[in-house]
């Protein structure tokens, strides 16, 4: 690549549930602000979320309720292509393709399918090969870096363990794409102490109603230390909560709260709502905007899909011709 070609950024969300303050800070935060930097391409992964079998009129409000919600958050459409997967030609051809030389053990030992195997889930073959769609998803624009959590990692590394097979078979098509992780945001706890997910019923909603998210917070479980004595910030989930919207200084006056004594928990909930509201004050203001107009997020997305289609078409026809298809 070029010195001064920009970077291609991607990434992705599966529409399965209400979005949550874990996706906010692991992934969409990043994303964001890797779009005054890059190329970037987001996208909502709603092939992926059939894997579960969701109702299909639910499926579709929670498509655009997460198109809605992404772009409350300052997603900027001349800035970044923001599309549904399912309107890109060529993604389940290529999944296919890939698949052909994806070796059964990597997909054995992906955890995110091991985890819902010992939870009881009874899998399909899409819950199975879920990691290669999320491949081509990624191989078929080229992208360079893509902002993901924690739990997406190993999904990166078969990424590129594919690309590295395809290129060695086929010729010098794909780009091997790095993760970016931050280390402070890549697992984001829910109210249990657990990461957060909506399979864990332990999410902060992103945008949810004010009322909810208070009840929310005030049922965090703690520990049963009398509100006069000093605690420990750095064993209470609360306070690590409360890092994700604090700066700095907040931090370190929130911590010696917690270290002086008469601050009990309570307190520190009421910091954490306090906090949370402040934080996404603008972008429940831009949202309550924007949801007067389906209109205009409709057409965001097809203009989206139109500028990825043009990049995926491109890889396709290299790839089939690669391949031997003609
Ligand atoms: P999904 O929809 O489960 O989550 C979207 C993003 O949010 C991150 N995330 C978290 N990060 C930190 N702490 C948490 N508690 C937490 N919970 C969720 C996830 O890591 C993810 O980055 N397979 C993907 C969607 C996908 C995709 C892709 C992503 C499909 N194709 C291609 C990137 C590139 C998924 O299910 O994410």
């Amino acid at each position: 690549m070029s010195e001064n070609k920009k970077k291609r950024i991607l990434s992705g969300i599966q529409p399965s549930g209400v979005p949550h303050i874990g996706n906010f800070f692991g992934m969409m935060r990043q994303a964001l602000e890797l779009q005054e930097k890059g190329d970037a391409y987001l996208f909502i992964a709603d092939l992926h979320s059939l894997t579960v079998n969701p109702k299909p009129q639910e499926l579709r409000e929670r498509i655009d309720r997460l198109a809605l919600d992404f772009l409350a958050c300052g997603l900027d459409p001349e800035k970044t292509a923001f599309f549904r997967q399912s309107d890109i030609n060529g993604i389940c051809e290529l999944t296919w393709i890939l698949n052909c030389i994806t070796n059964m053990g990597l997909l054995e030992r992906a955890h995110s399918y091991k985890d819902k195997i010992a939870k009881g889930f009874v899998p399909n073959n899409g819950l199975f090969s879920y990691p290669v769609l999320m491949a081509s998803d990624i191989l078929i624009y080229k992208a360079d870096s893509v902002p993901v959590g924690k739990d997406q990692k190993q999904h990166l590394e078969i990424t590129r363990d594919l690309a590295i097979r395809f290129n060695q078979m086929y010729g010098d098509i794909f780009v091997i794409p790095e993760p970016i992780i931050p280390e402070t945001v890549a697992v984001v706890p829910g109210i249990d102490g657990q990461k957060m997910s909506k399979s864990y019923n332990n999410t902060i909603e992103l945008f949810g109603n004010e009322k909810q998210i208070r009840k929310k917070i005030m049922s965090i479980p703690t520990d049963s230390t009398p509100m006069e004595d000093p605690k420990d910030p750095d064993k209470c989930n609360i306070y690590k909560l409360y890092c994700l919207f604090a700066d700095e200084i907040q931090k370190e006056e929130l911590a010696a709260k917690y270290r002086g004594g008469n601050f009990g928990y309570g307190h520190a909930k009421q910091a954490l709502f306090e906090a949370y509201m402040d934080f996404f004050a603008p972008m429940r203001k831009r949202r309550e905007e924007l949801e007067k107009d389906p209109g205009y997020i409709q057409s965001i997305l097809k203009k989206g899909a139109e500028k990825a289609n043009a990049i995926a078409a491109e890889t396709l026809e290299e790839v089939r011709k690669a391949v031997g298809l003609r």
